[in-house]
Formats: structure tokens, C-alpha cells, sequence
């Protein structure tokens, strides 16, 4: 004879609340890795922009992190890289065709305003920051 044994250890009815702040410390240690507070740096994903044929009404995402695989837009990396950052959306006002920025040091998101062609873009090696 005698009590059936608990499902849980008895520590857990003991100190419940043990538990639960053990577990919210757990929650948002693994927030903290996937949404960084302080977001990285980008880095320069190449030195000279790419043209793509933007279609009016559509919306994009131009990478921010330069950490995309398939610059000038988004793959995702920033995200799974943990970055913090986020690409930039944007919808295109007519059919045409321009210049995105890939070295990611441009004043006018998501165009190329020339800044590639500055020396600190140059001197600066593909894949870090500036
Ligand atoms: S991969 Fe660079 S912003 Fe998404």
C-alpha cells in the first residue's frame, strides 16, 4: 500500500515559483539570442550596386544586413544570423528599372547614391562592416 508517487518531483510543489522564474529566465535568455537589443553592423555585401527591373505595385524587401545571399534583397539571414536588424520594405511607384545598393553605406535606402565609390567602402573588405 501507500501514495501513489507524484508526477512531478515534489519540489515542484514544494517551490513552485522556483519553477516559474527558472522558467522565464529560460524564455527570455532565447529571446534575447534570436532579438538582439543592440542590432550588429551591416556589412558591405559588394562594392558595386545590382539593377533589377522593379515591377509598380510590387513590394520588396532590400537586405539591410548585407548578410543576404541573394543581394539586393532579403534571404532571411538577418534573422537567422541573429542581427537584429530588418530588411527594408518598400513598394515600387511605377515599372522601371534601378540601381539598389548593395554595399549598404548609401544615404537613400534602397538606391545607390554612389557612396560604393567612396575610399572607406573600397578599402573595406566584403562581408564586414564598415
Ligand atoms: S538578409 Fe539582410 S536584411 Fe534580411
Amino acid at each position: 500500500h501507500g501514495f501513489p508517487r507524484p508526477p512531478l518531483s515534489t519540489d515542484f510543489f514544494l517551490f513552485p515559483h522556483v519553477f516559474c522564474l527558472y522558467q522565464r529566465r529560460d524564455i527570455s535568455s532565447w529571446l534575447d539570442r534570436w532579438f538582439p537589443k543592440a542590432p550588429a553592423k551591416s556589412v558591405v555585401a559588394l562594392k558595386t550596386p545590382i539593377k533589377v527591373n522593379l515591377v509598380a505595385g510590387k513590394t520588396y524587401r532590400w537586405c539591410v544586413c548585407g548578410r543576404s545571399k541573394k543581394q539586393p534583397f532579403c534571404d532571411g539571414s538577418h534573422f537567422f544570423q541573429r542581427t537584429g536588424l530588418s530588411p527594408l520594405k518598400f513598394k515600387a511607384q511605377e515599372t522601371r528599372t534601378v540601381a539598389l545598393c548593395t554595399c549598404k553605406a548609401t544615404q537613400r535606402p534602397p538606391y545607390c547614391d554612389g557612396t560604393h565609390r567612396s575610399e572607406q567602402v573600397q578599402k573595406a573588405e566584403v562581408g564586414s562592416p564598415l
